[in-house]
């Protein structure tokens, strides 16, 4: 069963066409140097509002009588839309979707339910991505999209493009794209074309960048994806954008550093670790990076903890949270966001090799505080706690957020819509929060009591990496012991997304297995200026 989970995104690389449609289908004489996430946005344009003369067409449907554009090409064909819909019983819920062949003048009429309340810009991203759910298989052909009026919001077609893109995402598609498929694609009307396309270039096709890459990244099966691999395929992410600098740090320059935690978890692999900081100036110097520190294990299979067998290959996802930190700078550096950030990316893999650490292992950090190692399938915790000293010790950021999948006890706690939340700094909580409700992302608040400080000291060494026992409030004991390395006055919050980051199953604008979860939430942060006080 987990392995069609698997099967089916990698797979499905047809999704929508690789092509620019506009002018004419010819690609724009930028294509050829875009990197491989820009694929996702190829297939979509922009023309002007009205129906015009086109075959193959999406249009919205509310619940009630046919209205708009609907009962406009339901007249262009005669009444054959209202009769189709009426003998397919077609309710225009939310998510209803119904595509109709060779109706009237039409060779497709793809009807999508909006339901009877007021659209949100949610509801604008869910349409965009149906349309291109729907879009993306049966007959060919490009379709012209019509997204539906919502009230208060600008550009409603470039919101809801930015949705197709985000749903259309498949696996597999940026190694595809020498073939482009350009018998498919989405036009979206729009009352002005040029606004909206202006929107989705400046702000659309950012974000998409930055999911798509986070994606590419956690899919990735780990036989490839090593630190190095992760390392490289960031670089070339971000090879050509300005006011970007990326570091690499190598096994060699992390044992100078004193970097034990990251070295100790990576020892009993043949893959050596890597820490990777992607810095982005989009503000003057003298301004405070806001800083996200992301959980790296290209694959955890617990090491000599070793993690039972079932379910063990998705581990693979373990680097999501250094995927979502390279993915929000790649969105905010595309955008040319007016904020500084750092990504940092705390790359190892957790194996049982012969050079592995073992439980009850004592290792000393980069700040000097040491750690008793009781359980090495706990090793999230150790590779962040190095890295997160080290970006304050460099980069003395306004704000850190740490990002990881690191405890299988929030997924209990929250399952796979909330990822956890805890900070020691209220209004940064407080905006975390905000963002995550802004982008979809939701976040709920979860406590660190302060026995649990006590709960984590070791006899053997300043802290240990895990509490003996059941009924432990795991998620909490894990943000504490990241919390040792959090210095004094700095404002910290952590992200626990080991429940939200891989789904079983789709939403509209995100596929099951990768969700990029994280990548938005962060963009939104740094756009509300989190950074500040
Ligand atoms: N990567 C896992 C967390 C995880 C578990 C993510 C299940 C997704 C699904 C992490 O490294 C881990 O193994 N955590 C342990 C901690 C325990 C040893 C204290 C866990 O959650 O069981
Ligand atoms: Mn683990
Ligand atoms: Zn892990």
């Amino acid at each position: 069963m987990p392995t069609a989970a698997f099967a089916a995104p990698f797979k499905a690389v047809i999704a929508l066409g690789l092509v620019a449609l506009a002018p004419a289908g010819a690609l724009p004489a930028s294509a050829q140097s875009l990197s491989p996430q820009d694929v996702l946005a190829q297939p979509i344009s922009f023309r002007a509002a009205g129906l015009g003369e086109d075959s193959a067409i999406v249009v919205p449907v509310a619940e009630g009588p046919l209205s708009g554009i609907a009962a406009q090409a339901d007249a262009a064909s005669g009444g054959a839309i209202a009769r189709a819909i009426s003998a397919a019983e077609f309710k225009a819920k939310p998510g209803d979707v119904l595509t109709l062949y060779s109706i009237g003048r039409f060779a497709r009429v793809t009807l999508i339910g909006v339901g009877a309340g007021a659209i949100t810009a949610t509801d604008l991203e869910d349409f965009g991505a149906r349309a291109a759910i729907a879009s993306s298989t049966g007959a060919a052909g490009v379709a012209v999209v019509f997204a539906p009026d919502a009230p208060g919001l600008q550009n409603d077609p470039a919101i809801a493009a930015r949705g197709a893109a985000l749903g259309g995402y498949a696996f597999g598609e940026a190694f595809d794209r020498a073939k482009p498929k350009a018998d498919r694609g989405l036009i979206f009307a729009a009352e002005d074309a040029a606004a909206a396309q202006a929107a989705f270039n400046a702000d659309g096709r950012a974000l998409i960048a930055g999911v798509a890459l986070a994606r590419d990244l956690i899919s990735e099966p780990s036989n490839i994806k090593t630190p190095q691999w992760f390392a490289d395929r960031v670089r070339t992410a971000f090879r050509g954008e300005p006011k970007v600098t990326i570091e690499v740090l190598d096994e060699r320059q992390m044992q100078r550093l004193n970097m034990g935690l990251l070295l100790g978890v990576g020892q009993g692999s043949t893959r050596p670790p890597r820490l990777v900081l992607v810095r982005y100036n989009g503000a003057p110097a003298t301004e405070a990076p806001i800083a996200f520190v992301g959980k790296g294990i290209t694959f955890d299979s617990g090491g000599i903890s070793i993690k039972p067998g079932d379910g063990m290959w998705r581990m693979r996802y373990d680097m999501s949270g250094a995927a979502a930190s390279m993915g929000a700078v790649m969105s905010l550096a595309r955008r040319g966001a007016p904020v500084n950030a750092i990504g940092v990316a705390a790359l190892a893999e957790n194996m049982p090799g012969g050079g592995a650490i073992r439980p009850g292992d004592v290792l000393k950090s980069y700040t000097g505080k040491t750690v008793e190692v009781l359980n090495t399938d706990a090793e999230g915790r150790l590779v962040l706690a190095d890295a997160l000293a080290y970006v304050q010790d460099k980069h003395k950021p306004s704000a850190v957020i740490t990002i990881a999948t690191l405890t299988g006890a929030v997924r209990t706690a929250l399952g796979d819509d909330y990822a956890g939340l805890f900070a020691n700094d209220e209004s940064l909580a407080a905006r975390v929060t905000a963002a995550g409700a802004a982008t979809n992302e939701a976040v709920w608040r979860l406590p660190i009591h302060e026995s649990t400080f006590t709960d984590i000291k070791s006899d053997v060494a300043d802290v240990k990496n895990v509490v003996e026992g059941t009924g432990t409030a795991g998620a909490s004991i894990g943000a504490a012991f990241i919390q040792e390395w959090v210095r004094p006055g700095q404002a910290w919050a952590h992200l626990d997304i080991a429940g939200v980051a891989w789904k079983t199953a789709r939403t509209p604008t995100v596929p099951a297995g990768a969700a990029g979860y994280g990548v938005r939430l962060l963009d939104q942060l740094a756009r509300d200026g989190a950074g500040a006080p």
